[in-house]
């Protein structure tokens, strides 16, 4: 058995013992003892479990685990009517769990959920400025920064671009793909710099649309690269690619890939952010490790040019077998996920820890490798 087809196995093997656990209840950030915190503000996380749920079916068959990602869908039922909780994260929720539904089983009531889902997103884009708003209003900002929001992106969103493509393809509407794509231009065009690295977010005017500059959330600086945010533009812009088929596209995820690459540490386990002075502590974040080794199989995926698909390839095998020798959870007694030693949000001290997403990509990552190819994006 190859490393993948065992690290596959274990990943399905502790996914399948954590389902009576979580029931109907979805993990978020994990605790010392091996178990994961549940969510219970909804923000963008909720989907991962469902994510790992449908594509442990996928790889598996077993109704077991059909039904447990079943038990999923009343939550997403519920979070659609409660619009105050929903931002521009609509992919991460609902390309995961309804959407996957609807490619997994036909099931046409999960169609319907992800068409909605989709709706609700699109109603985000400004035309002036032509992008998706990320965020919402939050409890305690200050004024400054709740107006700056109106008009503000961030690299995660290429993520949640998926959901605007599939549903413009089921209800031939070219509006959502044209929202999709304009937001990925404008994305491509401010927030990745010449040398391929990214910022995590860029401010507009949201009446005018013009551009303000770029900013962090959660990186080390301004002109920094988070690293996490990186891997979100390698996947998404060749996600992008995949639905669209605009050059554009493939060379920002060829050029994001690029300078993550050459900035990787010898284990192709990134740090949390690329540009670190000697003096900040280097956490590892192994969910941008996972996300920039589904992203790079996806890109290769993508690619007519066989040398450069090889070494894209061949560098998330790298990453993926580090991930698999140092940072799982498989010597431990008792755990309710999969990767170790990731970096959710540092200035807030969240360092170290299992994280859904970090667990989400590693599987789809694993079964990339594998060659699988049917997934929920
Ligand atoms: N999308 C939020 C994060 O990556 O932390």
């Amino acid at each position: 058995m190859s490393i993948v087809d065992e690290a596959l196995t274990q990943a399905i093997r502790t996914i399948q013992s954590t389902v009576p656990r979580m029931g109907r209840d979805r993990p978020s950030i994990g605790r010392a003892d091996g178990s994961y915190e549940r969510c219970h503000a909804s923000h963008w996380v909720d989907g991962f479990w469902s994510g790992q749920l449908w594509l442990a079916y996928a790889a598996t068959n077993k109704t077991f685990f059909l039904d447990a990602a079943r038990q999923q869908r009343p939550y997403f039922i519920d979070r659609l009517n409660r619009t105050a909780t929903l931002d521009h994260d609509m992919g991460f929720l609902y390309s995961l769990s309804v959407v996957a539904d609807y490619i997994m089983t036909g099931d046409h009531i999960a169609r319907d959920l992800g068409l909605q889902a989709a709706t609700i997103l699109a109603q985000r884009f400004n035309p002036a400025g032509k992008f998706i708003r990320a965020w919402n209003d939050w409890d305690g900002e200050s004024e400054d920064f709740r107006q700056r929001k109106h008009g503000k992106i961030i690299i995660d969103c290429m993520e949640n671009l998926a959901l605007l493509f599939w549903a413009a393809r089921e209800t031939d509407d070219p509006q959502l793909s044209h929202i999709a794509t304009a937001h990925a231009t404008t994305t491509a065009h401010y927030i990745v710099r010449a040398d391929g690295s990214t910022y995590h977010t860029y401010e507009f005017d949201p009446t005018t649309g013009t551009p303000q500059g770029g900013f962090t959330f959660q990186g080390y600086a301004d002109k920094s690269c988070w690293s996490r945010g990186q891997s979100w533009a390698i996947h998404g812009f060749a996600q992008t690619y995949q639905y669209t088929h605009e050059p554009l596209f493939l060379d920002v995820a060829q050029r994001t890939a690029d300078y993550a690459i050459l900035h990787l540490p010898e284990d192709g386990v990134a740090y949390w952010d690329y540009d670190l002075p000697a003096d900040e502590p280097r956490y590892r974040d192994s969910s941008a490790a996972a996300i920039m080794a589904a992203g790079l199989l996806l890109l290769a995926d993508n690619l007519e040019e066989r040398l450069k698909a090889d070494y894209y390839r061949a560098v998330a095998l790298h990453i993926l077998h580090n991930l698999t020798q140092q940072y799982t959870t498989a010597h431990l007694p008792y755990t309710e996920g999969l990767l170790l030693h990731g970096a959710a949000y540092v200035r807030k001290g969240q360092t170290d820890s299992m994280l859904t997403w970090g667990d989400y990509f590693y599987l789809e990552a694993l079964m990339r490798a594998r060659g699988h190819t049917r997934f929920f994006w």
